[in-house]
């Protein structure tokens, strides 16, 4: 198994300046990503940041969907139709001498693994809320995965421009639904159509969508200037509320840090207002990346030698090569272009001739990369999700999910000599995280579990793209399904015989369960009490 991985490039540079250039760089890294039901704002706010960071010079470039698009191969037609992002992309920009690391999420309400494992990826995370709809169903789910983790939320209320709720009303509303304490950092200044900025309350100043970026700095709430500079009809109402924000708590970063507390800011992500103030924010207050647990040891972002997991696979863009982009989040160390890593799980060596880092526009090659960065690393199917790179140590990342698919499908095709096409295709899937593929025991065709029924589209689309197969999803029957989890070899055996109809493996061959209704489930577990029927399952 283990293989000596030879000495790559920067094997000469001093440990010591390695690991003094790693924390540096390390430090100003901010890897975040956004989380929003669909129609929050989104992608309005995404297309403006990005151009805050000087990597597009036109708004609306995120969602081009011009030449460069057509040259994707067909299953990207499903995000051109229906007009939402269906893969995860990365976005890299720099600002004041941070470096941001944007991962984007699919906003779709048919979300898929993928949300889930980006969210395993990130320091941080930014929540948006429709000013008029406050929490809504996907955001409270997102939410839980990020809450698993204790990742930092910022909060942005969006769409400050039009009629929305009570500002009080929203801030209770998180604070109650999803159990997380709520510190404003800034204040609305009017609402809806009389919304003009806000009022910064950590650092007393006036920001005016009027003004453009420059804040006016004030002594505090009593500042004459105030008077001045907002019309009167506001002014009252603005003390007011700020001062009852102000009384009612504080921000306290230690909480935010510990995913107890959300600062939460306003704007208006459309009319450009309010997203300065939030970079600023996570610059300063969002996590630099941390320490990562490993199944032996913990692992500190500054230790010279490098290390990472993958947490996403992409088939290429051109349909012609069956080349595959694992997206690789760097942990520890420095990432130099020609390295050779270790895949942990078999021992191999895997080149790193031109690492990709994902720019809004363009993908570039990267020189040298840092924790808290992501690259993309072409490989042909050898890279997994969950695989953790190092440059020799035998440490595997915990922590990136596979969650029990909400659909199961059995897969059927007309044509039977294409089967043998289908199983390979479905293979190659699989390992590129798109669907989960189960054999069923007793030897009946093969079932597909997603967590979106987008997932299925994309599959079909795939399948008939890349692999000229033709297939069909009918229903199993079943509604759920379960990973088995046991030391028990006997009550495993035990269940295996009685249940000989409802049991699969999964890829890597690990037991599973399906079950009709919730009730049989609740069953099962009262009639195996040895068993475990697990909804989440750790790669590798
Ligand atoms: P999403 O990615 O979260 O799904 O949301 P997206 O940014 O696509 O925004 C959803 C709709 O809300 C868009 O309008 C967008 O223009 C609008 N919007 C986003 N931010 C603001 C804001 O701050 N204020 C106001 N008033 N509207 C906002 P649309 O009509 O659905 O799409 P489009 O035709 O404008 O692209």
């Amino acid at each position: 198994m283990d293989q000596p991985i030879p000495p790559g490039p920067g094997h000469n540079t001093p440990p010591d300046a390695v690991a003094a250039q790693v924390a540096r760089e390390a430090a100003r890294r901010r890897t975040f990503a956004i989380i929003a039901h669909p129609d929050a704002g989104k992608t309005t706010l995404t297309e403006k940041l990005l151009l805050r960071g000087g990597a597009i010079q036109l708004a609306g470039a995120v969602r081009a969907k011009g030449d460069r698009r057509r040259t994707r191969s067909d299953w990207m037609k499903i995000e051109q139709d229906r007009g939402i992002s269906v893969a995860t992309s990365v976005m890299t920009f720099e600002r004041d001498n941070v470096v941001f690391n944007l991962l984007d999420t699919p906003g779709h309400e048919d979300f898929s693994e993928d949300t889930y494992r980006t969210l395993t990826a990130v320091d941080a995370a930014v929540m948006v809320l429709d000013a008029a709809k406050g929490i809504e169903a996907q955001t409270r789910k997102l939410f839980e995965v990020c809450r698993m983790r204790d990742i930092p939320i910022v909060t942005f209320i969006n769409k400050m421009d039009r009629d929305g709720r009570d500002v009080f009303e929203l801030l209770e509303e998180i604070e109650k639904t999803l159990a997380l304490d709520v510190a404003p950092v800034a204040w609305p200044v009017g609402l809806g159509r009389e919304f003009i900025g806000t009022y910064d309350l950590l650092r007393p100043s006036l920001h005016l969508m009027a003004d453009g970026s420059q804040p006016l700095a004030l002594s505090g709430l009593d500042d004459p200037r105030l008077d001045a500079a907002v019309p009167k009809n506001l002014v009252e109402g603005l003390r007011e509320g700020a001062e009852l924000a102000t009384a009612l708590s504080t921000f306290d970063e230690k909480a935010f840090l510990q995913g107890t507390m959300t600062p939460v800011y306003f704007g208006s992500a459309l009319r450009d207002f309010g997203v300065g103030h939030l970079l600023d924010g996570l610059a300063r207050y969002a996590p630099p990346p941390g320490s990562r647990a490993a199944d032996l040891r913990v692992v500190e972002p500054e230790e010279p030698a490098l290390t990472g997991f993958v947490f996403k696979i992409q088939a290429n863009m051109d349909p012609n090569h069956r080349d595959r982009v694992a997206f690789l989040r760097i942990c520890s160390g420095r990432l130099l272009k020609g390295m050779r890593l270790k895949q942990v799980r078999t021992g191999k060596a895997v080149p790193v001739n031109a690492p990709l880092f994902f720019f809004a526009r363009d993908r570039q090659v990267a020189e040298e990369a840092f924790p808290g960065d992501v690259v993309g690393i072409a490989n042909h199917g050898v890279l997994r999700i969950g695989d953790t790179l190092t440059e020799g140590e035998d440490i595997n990342f915990r922590g990136v999910p596979s969650f029990a698919p909400e659909i199961l499908r059995r897969v059927i095709i007309d044509d039977a000599m294409a089967a043998k096409k289908l199983n390979k295709a479905l293979e190659q899937l699989t390992e590129e995280g798109v669907v989960q593929l189960f054999r069923p025991l007793d030897g009946a065709g093969v079932v597909v579990g997603v967590v979106g029924a987008l997932q299925l589209d994309v599959l079909g689309a795939r399948l008939a793209a890349e692999y000229s197969v033709k297939a069909r999803f009918e229903s199993t029957g079943f509604d759920l399904m379960r990973w088995v989890v046991t030391e028990d070899r006997i009550a495993e055996e035990k269940f295996r015989r009685t249940n000989s109809h409802d049991i699969a493996e999964d890829h890597d061959r690990n037991l599973v369960a399906f079950f009709t209704s919730d009730w049989r489930r609740k069953r099962a577990e009262e009639e195996h009490p040895a068993l475990r029927f697990v909804e989440l399952r750790e790669q590798h």
